[in-house]
């Protein structure tokens, strides 16, 4: 797909344009009380204020059958820079859920909260309700800048306090400027015809695609940095900030048997100072804005940008706008894309506890109080909430006198302690899919504990049962929890079946590789089972799954983006 080939513009480019900023016919939908939906293109325009239509998957066939239209809901995604929230923030959050979502919160691998099952006369009221919290929707989702995420890591304040101050800057600064959503949602007064300056930065017609910044902070690599459009990694000389690596075209989501959609991992560029932040994020978005692919939404990523024109000439259009250079990247070194469980104290004497929670989940089941514990902690709690890109949490900046409170009350809602956890579980991460997700082909978050129950003992009886392997799982190709930076990986085919790939780098620095196509549950075990076995005999001290799988010659190394879909000799080997 060469990148003068076409130059007739998508739908959707010329949707965006004519949207008058992305107010569209969005009120006249909502208010049209004949149906559930709103209209097609105000589905589309709607992704920019911060929610998604879909419809209840489990209940599709049998409302066809019954002639009726789907069970539309929406899901609301709250933009929370750097994933963190106060106890007041999350008791309202709760409560919205509550009333008018299916009375679960969602922690999600961007370091935020979905609500699902919104309907749309419930909408606006969900929408202004995260708005009184003191939060906001406004371009969580669309072709806009996305929630910025932010290495989780309170312990490490201040250095890590500076990090999160820098990804609210960029959150804030890279915000889209029109006043649709506090006409639509918050009664702002109505303009008819906005003015043509509205948007200085995104223009009529925003982004090609989503864009995704985050920044992490050496050497965890909890927030994948290599998965981001944009990512900044932090240097600091003992523990004080001297800037940040600037990283560019990351990204995950690609299609089944389309090999012009690939996976990428973001390449450093150079290195700027942390008052160059802003400028060079806005120059990176510009470049984006300008020569990113308007015809084609499935090539419209940073990523191809970068491929068709070559990172060189990225480097020299960016320095052009920005009139300097970056300076050379310094060192870094990444240990894990992980996260650390349990309490730890830091010097000031106050006490964090990151909780695992599986897939993000955040709802009460008869085994486990999850949602209500944590409103009962939310209610004493006098630190904040720090979400992780892991779907996990952080209970942060506990008093002394509240530690035994909260344990208590832990105990009392039989909430996990992830610390028990085995490896594959601590690191397990699974999409949405089903029931909610239009795109999903394949279970995901409601099919990991089963799979989890099925893997577990096989690590258990080779001895690996401590050992940490990277797990990623989504219902389609789409990529949402960062399957191809997975150890093992796998992805939804088409329902009960997965595409399995091996060989991603533990600290999230190498993608993986298909291993094996269509894969059910019991095939999923089956090809599995040998793999650990010879794990757990032939690794070498300290050698990883990712690592092993390829020493052994189970899948090649992918070393970018464009072979992702190339032959695997290994495998070709293997099968010969
Ligand atoms: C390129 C095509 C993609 C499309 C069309 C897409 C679409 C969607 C949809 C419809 C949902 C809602 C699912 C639900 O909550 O019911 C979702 C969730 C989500 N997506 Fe994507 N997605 C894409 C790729 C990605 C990628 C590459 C990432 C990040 C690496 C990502 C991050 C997320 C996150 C954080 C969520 C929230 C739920 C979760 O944590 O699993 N998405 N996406
Ligand atoms: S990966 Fe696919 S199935 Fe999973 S949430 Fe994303 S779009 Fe839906």
């Amino acid at each position: 797909m060469g990148i003068e080939q076409k130059t007739q513009l998508s739908d959707d480019e010329r949707l965006k344009e004519r949207s008058r900023h992305l107010r569209g016919t969005i009120e006249d939908s909502l208010a049209d009380p004949v149906t559930g939906a709103v209209s097609p293109e105000d589905a589309k325009l709607l992704k920019f204020h911060g929610t998604y239509q879909q419809d209840n998957r489990d209940l599709r066939n049998e409302r066809l059958r019954q002639k009726l239209e789907p069970a539309y809901g929406f899901m609301v995604r709250v933009r929370m820079a750097g994933g963190v929230c106060t106890p007041e923030q999350w008791l309202r959050l709760d409560e919205l859920a509550c009333r008018y979502a299916n009375r679960s919160l969602r922690i999600t691998t961007r370091q935020t909260f979905q609500l699902h099952g919104v309907v749309k006369r419930r909408l606006k009221a969900t929408i202004a309700g995260i708005n009184r919290a003191l939060l906001s929707t406004i371009a969580a989702c669309g072709d806009v800048n996305r929630n910025v995420v932010c290495h989780n890591n309170p312990y490490l304040s201040p250095l890590h306090e500076d990090v999160y101050a820098w990804s609210c800057r960029l959150s804030e600064f890279l915000l889209p400027k029109t006043r649709a959503y506090h006409e639509i949602w918050l009664d702002e007064e109505r303009i008819t015809e906005p003015p043509a300056e509205e948007e200085p930065l995104y223009g009529r017609s925003y982004l090609p695609r989503k864009f995704k910044i985050g920044i992490a902070l050496p050497p965890s690599n909890d927030i994948d940095i290599f998965a981001q459009d944009l990512g900044f990694i932090a240097i600091a000389d003992k523990n004080r900030l001297t800037g940040f690596n600037v990283a560019v075209g990351g990204g995950m989501g690609m299609s089944h048997s389309e090999p012009a959609t690939y996976p990428r991992l973001a390449d450093v560029i150079g290195f700027c100072r942390p008052e160059q932040l802003l400028e060079v994020a806005e120059a990176v978005v510009k470049v984006q804005r300008d020569f990113g692919d308007r015809t084609n939404r499935k090539h419209a990523r940073l990523k191809y940008t970068l491929d068709d024109r070559s990172l060189e000439w990225f480097k020299s259009e960016l320095e052009a706008r920005l009139g300097w250079p970056l300076q050379a990247a310094r060192p870094f070194r990444f240990k894990d894309t992980g996260d650390s469980f349990g309490w730890v104290r830091d010097a000031r004497g106050r006490w964090h506890l990151t909780l695992g929670i599986l897939s993000g989940r955040i709802s009460d089941t008869p085994e486990t109080g999850w949602l209500t514990g944590l409103r009962e902690i939310a209610k004493i709690h006098d630190g904040d909430f720090r979400l992780t890109t892991n779907q996990n949490l952080t209970i942060a900046g506990i008093a002394e006198a509240n530690k035994r409170h909260i344990e208590d009350l832990l105990e009392s809602y039989r909430i996990p302690n992830a610390v028990q956890w085995g490896g594959l579980r601590r690191h397990a991460l699974s999409c949405v899919a089903f029931p909610t997700c239009g795109l999903a082909m394949a279970e995901s978050e409601r099919w990991l504990p089963h799979l989890l129950t099925r893997l577990e003992p096989v690590l258990k009886r080779n001895g690996l049962e401590q050992d940490a392997i990277n797990l990623r799982v989504t219902g389609c190709p789409n990529g949402c929890a960062r399957p191809y930076l997975g150890e093992i990986a796998l992805v939804g085919k088409s329902l009960g079946r997965y595409n399995l790939y091996l060989g991603a780098g533990f600290d999230g620095g190498r993608l993986n590789k298909l291993y094996r196509e269509g894969l059910m549950e019991e095939e999923v075990v089956a090809v599995l089972t040998p793999l650990i076995e010879r794990y757990a005999q032939e690794r070498r001290d300290g050698e990883h799954f990712g690592d092993f799988v390829i020493r052994a010659g189970y899948v090649s190394a992918v070393t970018a983006g464009r072979e992702f879909h190339q032959p695997d000799p290994q495998l070709l080997a293997h099968r010969s």
